[in-house]
């Protein structure tokens, strides 16, 4: 049975799922149409804000969804793989009243919001008990900007297991990127790209059955919650994909047949103008937003998820290397993978590209310069058998890692002295790339998760500006972030 919260939501089965009725807290039904209807039966509700407000339940718990055509039990929010959609605009209040039905605790970051840190707000040291009830509330930042963001549990130690679970919803801002004519008359689709692993018996996989060194990776990848769905082109031909990845330790390398993508956004953030890339690869917690020509000849184009290899730990490593490249042999790494279609119905007339998108200025030079070196090493748990580190330490809840000052600008050196990938994710600030193995950079973006590759040195430069408290920063492959690859960064007035 699925297993629906009375007043949260209602789906109609009906063809493509047209309509979906959303009930708006003060149960009040309201009826959303949704753009993606007729492309994506799976999609999941949207939440807007309105009045300034964007105010819902969420409550996690595990339920039985359809994932493609399997029944899965799953980690879930009001019962949606992927979560429901929330919507706001810059300056709106945010309430979000959650509950944990889940069987352990757990907590809700908002991933690349610019809020609070502290309170109820963007506050990963917060911790829900199973049962228990917690109201999320916060404002937006009048001058927050526009884009894709997304939320998810950050509960240290739980972190990857939840997230494969299922537990993930994007999280957008409205603004000026989205009056941009071009960009108003494009197309908008969301892809949510989730990988997941499902026992015989619908369950999911026990952290026992997986390699927690390299990250868990499950061989269903959906989209939106769907196999292999198809994108109908639009009959003014260009399509914005806003994509996220939000799987736990899973690369995606895309590529559209015959097509090439114009990057708009990095992240939450939009870039100074669009760059044509063939190729786009995305990193756990990373988001882009792309645009793309509908000018080819009518027929059927894939979307393909291209292989990467992001490392390994050859052969240091212990149980973990279960299900891991060497054990598997060849694996599905190795060849592309179609993640979605995408169709013309008939030649489409393309649409101009926008020219100017947003104006970056570079930041000024830092105040100070530390480097964080990335490795990993043995661990007390014989179970997991290493550990992942930052200096030569892993992660303590009780110890500030780093300490800096609001309003200054500080640059590190993030060095991966290991032997896989690590994608390097801040909490709540924006950052910069700045060189990489000490070339200048030559995209000015800003970014909230960066991947340094396993040799690299990546030196990026943070403001501080908003918001003094306690936060983290960690490796976004979330595996390696609950075997201690974290570190507490504490912002003083
Ligand atoms: Cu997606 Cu600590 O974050
Ligand atoms: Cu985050
Ligand atoms: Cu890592």
């Amino acid at each position: 049975m699925v297993k629906f919260n009375r007043r949260q939501f209602i789906a109609l089965g009906t063809a493509g799922m047209g309509l979906a009725l959303v009930n708006n807290w003060l149960g009040q039904e309201t009826i959303s149409s949704h753009p993606l209807a007729q492309s994506f039966a799976n999609s999941a509700p949207v939440y807007h804000s309105s009045n300034g407000l964007l105010e819902l339940k969420l409550e996690a718990q595990e339920s039985l969804v359809k994932l493609g055509n399997k029944q899965a039990y799953r980690l879930t929010y009001n019962g949606q793989i992927p979560a429901p959609r929330l919507e706001a605009k810059p300056g709106d209040k945010v309430r979000i009243h959650f509950t944990n039905n889940l069987a352990q605790p757990t907590n809700i970051h908002y991933h690349g919001l610019q809020i609070p840190i502290t309170g109820n707000a963007d506050n990963v040291f917060l911790k829900i008990k199973p049962g228990k009830t917690l109201t999320y509330e916060f404002q937006i930042p009048a001058n927050h900007p526009s884009g894709t963001f997304w939320y998810h549990p950050h509960l240290h130690g739980l972190v990857a297991e939840q997230l494969f679970g299922g537990l993930a919803g994007l999280f957008v801002v409205r603004g000026e990127i989205d009056e941009i004519p071009e960009i108003k008359a494009a197309q908008e689709e969301f892809l949510v790209l989730q990988d997941f692993a499902i026992n015989n018996g619908g369950r999911r996989l026990s952290s026992a059955h997986m390699s927690l060194m390299m990250g868990r990776e499950g061989k269903v990848i959906t989209v939106n919650g769907n196999i292999n769905p198809s994108i109908s082109f639009p009959s003014k031909g260009l399509l914005r994909l806003r994509i996220l990845n939000a799987s736990p330790s899973r690369f995606y390398r895309l590529t559209l047949e015959d097509h090439t993508f114009y990057q708009i956004a990095t992240d939450g953030n939009s870039l100074n103008k669009p760059i044509e890339i063939r190729e786009l690869l995305l990193t756990p917690g990373q988001r882009a937003d792309v645009l793309v020509k509908g000018d080819k000849k009518s027929g059927q184009y894939r979307l393909l998820n291209l292989p990467y290899d992001r490392g390994s730990m050859g052969m240091m490593g212990g149980r973990g290397m279960m299900g891991g490249r060497g054990m598997m042999g060849r694996n599905q790494r190795d060849v592309p993978m179609t993640l979605a279609t995408v169709n013309y119905k008939s030649a489409v007339e393309s649409l101009a590209l926008p020219t100017k998108l947003t104006s970056i200025s570079p930041l000024p030079q830092a105040d100070t310069i530390r480097r964080f070196e990335l490795n990993h090493g043995m661990n007390m748990n014989p179970y997991v058998g290493m550990a992942f580190l930052i200096n030569g330490k892993p992660y303590n809840s009780d110890h500030i890692h780093t300490q800096v000052r609001l309003n200054t600008v500080e640059d590190r050196d993030i060095v991966n002295i290991g032997v896989m990938d690590h994608p390097f994710h801040i909490h709540g600030n924006a950052f910069q790339v700045i060189s990489r193995n000490g070339q200048p950079e030559s995209l000015l973006a800003w970014r909230d998760t960066v991947l340094v590759k396993r040799g690299e040195t990546v030196r990026i430069r943070i403001p501080f500006r908003d918001f003094a408290g306690k936060t983290v920063y960690h490796c976004h492959i979330l595996d390696h972030e609950d075997l201690g690859m974290m570190g507490n960064l504490m912002i003083k007035a």
